[in-house]
Order: C-alpha cells, then sequence, then structure tokens
C-alpha cells in the first residue's frame, strides 16, 4: 500500500515524495469502554493502517488529497477551523492547530493519504490518521514529542475537535505498539508493558460485521456520561470525596450501594469494573499462553458488553454466537466501541483460514450482511520511513 500511495503522489504532485508515514490501526483484545474510566486495557496494532506520502512545500500550506475517498481538501497552517466540505481533513487540523498550540514549528506539505482500514469498523481509522499527521509533522520539522505527550495530543483532537470524548486507548497503541506484542495499559497513570503474543496454537481473526458506526452520532457519549454519574453516585452513597473515575471502586463496593442505584447506572458501572478485572486476568493468561483462559474471558466480556453496557447490537452478537460454535474458537468477542463494527476471536491457529471462511459464510446466512476479514499478527506503532 506504501506503494501505490507513492505512485499516487507521483500522479498528483509530479515528483517523489520525500517520507512515508504508516500508522496501523488496533484491534482491543480486552478491557472494552474502560480507558476513558481511567482503567486497564490489552490492545494490538494491526498490518492494515493509514499511509501518508508527504513532499514539503515551502510555503504555510497542507494540500492533501484522500485518495480512497476520491477527495481533496488544503489547511493554512494559520487558521485551524473545521472544514465541512472535508471532515476527514478535521484530523490534521486538529493535529495541527495542537501543536500550534503547543509551539511546536509547523510546515506545509503535499500529502497523499491511502489506507487499508476500513472506516467507522472500530478499528481506530481516526486515531491512526492523528497518530499519522501528528509523526509527519514531527518528522519535517524535526521535534519529537514523548510517547504520553503525543496520546494525550490526539486524545484533545477527538474530545476538543471532533468532539468524541473518546480515551488515550486508540492513540496510545498506535503510538507505542512493537510487532509481535499486545499492549497492557493502565490509563490511570499511563503505565505500559509490552506483552508477547506468544500461543502455540491461537490467534487472533478480526471480523468486520459490514455495519459502520461513528462515535460521534452513537451512544458513546452517552456511556462517557453514565459513568460520570455512577462514580459520582458511588461516591455520595459511600461518602467518599468527589471521585475522579469509577477506577476508584470496586465491585464489591458497587455491590454494597446496589439499592440506592437506578439499574442502568449499576449495570454500566458494573461492567467497567468486572472488565478491568478480567483484562488484568486476560493479560496473565496471555503471558502464560492460556489461550482456554484468555477465551473465556473474551466471551465474558462480550456477554457484559451485552447485557450490562448494552453496546453491541444484532451483528456483533450473530458474527460472536456463531464464531463461539465453530470447530477451534476459544473466544470471541466485539472490539472497539461497539454499536457495530469488528469482532475479534481467539482461535486455533491451524485452521483459521477456515475459520474466517465458515464464520463469514454463516453469518452472511444470518443475517444478510457481507462480513469482512482481516488476519494479522501483532504489528508495530506509527513509522515514517524516507523515500
Ligand atoms: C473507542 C474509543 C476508545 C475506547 C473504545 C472502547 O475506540 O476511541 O478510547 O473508549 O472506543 O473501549
Amino acid at each position: 500500500m506504501s506503494r501505490s500511495a507513492r505512485d499516487l503522489f507521483h500522479e498528483h504532485y509530479g515528483g517523489a515524495p520525500e517520507f512515508i508515514v504508516r500508522a496501523p490501526g488496533r484491534v482491543n483484545i480486552i478491557g472494552e469502554h474502560t480507558d476513558y474510566n481511567q482503567g486497564f486495557v490489552l490492545p494490538m496494532a494491526i498490518s492494515a493502517a493509514t499511509y501518508l506520502a508527504v513532499g514539503p512545500r515551502s510555503d504555510e500550506r497542507i494540500d492533501a488529497v484522500a485518495a480512497d475517498l476520491g477527495r481533496q481538501g488544503a489547511i493554512t497552517l494559520t487558521d485551524f477551523d473545521w472544514d465541512l466540505s472535508e471532515p476527514w481533513l478535521d484530523y490534521i487540523t486538529g493535529v495541527a492547530k495542537e501543536l500550534s498550540a503547543m509551539n511546536c514549528p509547523l510546515s506545509g506539505a503535499n500529502v497523499v493519504i491511502t489506507s487499508t482500514l476500513p472506516i467507522a469498523a472500530g478499528l481506530s481509522s481516526s486515531a491512526s490518521l492523528e497518530m499519522a499527521a501528528l509523526k509527519m509533522f514531527e518528522a519535517m520539522s524535526g521535534f519529537s514529542l514523548e510517547d504520553d505527550e503525543a496520546a494525550h495530543l490526539g486524545q484533545r483532537v477527538e474530545n476538543e475537535f471532533i468532539g468524541v470524548n473518546s480515551g488515550i486507548m486508540d492513540q496510545y497503541v498506535i503510538r507505542t505498539a512493537r510487532e509481535g506484542h499486545a499492549l497492557f495499559l493502565d490509563c490511570r497513570g499511563l503505565e505500559i508493558e509490552h506483552v508477547p503474543v506468544t500461543f502455540q496454537e491461537a490467534m487472533f481473526v478480526v471480523t468486520h460485521t459490514g455495519v459502520e458506526r461513528g462515535l460521534a452520532d452513537s451512544g458513546y457519549n452517552e456511556r462517557v456520561a453514565d459513568c460520570g454519574d455512577a462514580s459520582e453516585h458511588l461516591a455520595r452513597a459511600l461518602g467518599r470525596e468527589r471521585p475522579s473515575s469509577l477506577r476508584e471502586f470496586t465491585v464489591a463496593e458497587l455491590d454494597e450501594v446496589r439499592e440506592t442505584m437506578r439499574d442502568q447506572l449499576y449495570r454500566r458501572a458494573r461492567h467497567v469494573l468486572t472488565e478491568n478485572v478480567r483484562t488484568i486476568e486476560a493479560c496473565k493468561a496471555m503471558k502464560k499462553g492460556n489461550a482456554e483462559t484468555l477465551g473465556a474471558l473474551m466471551n465474558a466480556s462480550h456477554a457484559s458488553l451485552r447485557d450490562d453496557y448494552e453496546v453491541t447490537g444484532p451483528a456483533l452478537d450473530a458474527m460472536t454466537e456463531i464464531a463461539r460454535t465453530l470447530p477451534g474458537c476459544y473466544g470471541s468477542r466485539m472490539t472497539g466501541a461497539g454499536f457495530g463494527g469488528c469482532a475479534v476471536s481467539l482461535t486455533a491457529k491451524d485452521g483459521a483460514q477456515e475459520f474466517a471462511e465458515s464464520l463469514m459464510k454463516a453469518y452472511k446466512e444470518r443475517t444478510g450482511n457481507e462480513g469482512v476479514t482481516l488476519l494479522s499478527d501483532p504489528a508495530g506503532g506509527v513509522s515514517a520511513v524516507p523515500c
């Protein structure tokens, strides 16, 4: 794909780009809707990625072509407004705006964007574009942010410029992932551990339901607000100081005050608190190469997201239900924000291709939707390679 970004650059601008940025997408193995509650997550980067072919300009303008969308647009690096007709540009504008506020030097460029990541599929195509844009500005102007700073910058773009109150997981893993590893991240203090993915006989298979969703118009922000309400309620009921997140409470404490809570709020909190426990257990299972235990935790995570958090929906439920009935499957769950998008299954390496094919066929028969399969080993984080 990087060749084609390079070729397209030549076609649009004449000459060769100076460098190619590659920013992966990510799949979250477990730890869903926990990051904005300062909890634990366990994502890995995947081989599907966003590519930017970049050639510097001498003025303060970014001229960009979104090749897959057949769109073109421009940004002036002194004016950081939304572009209502080219919303994909907002991710680059948002990054430039944040860098400008940090007094980082910005220079203009001609850019061609291509991607092998399905959009609105829960594989972080937007965080991937943000981290790619950041890497581009760093490479052009010769500065480099710390990983924490870079991930926070991407999160601010989402929260303040795009209007999605998302957490830090996606940007963090896209920035820091190591090939062959998942990333265990404590979203409270941002302590990280690169965990080798070394199952002898199992691998992850990602399958897209074909049902798209957009975070800004989904129930995502509602869930974030519910969690804030739940932690306020818990603090009041337990006679505590004002909490900063659900992370400060245990499942036992939640159950102690259950009678005082609205059932829906109780279930939202129960998902987050039990998911934190599952994620720690999943990380231990990964380290031991114990696919049975990890698979069981993935199934339990899906059930919790379906029944307590209510973010799965018929397509994801069908996809994961079918996956669990197929030979070789250890476990299956939705991944990302939910409301459509992708599932991730842990299945026997031997026969993974057959697993994916049978799953797509049975899923189509049951739902009428055309699914898509992505097989990927854990990939490395964002990089810029000179041409
Ligand atoms: C989206 C957000 C992440 C995270 C997940 C759910 O991908 O961008 O920050 O909250 O949903 O786990």
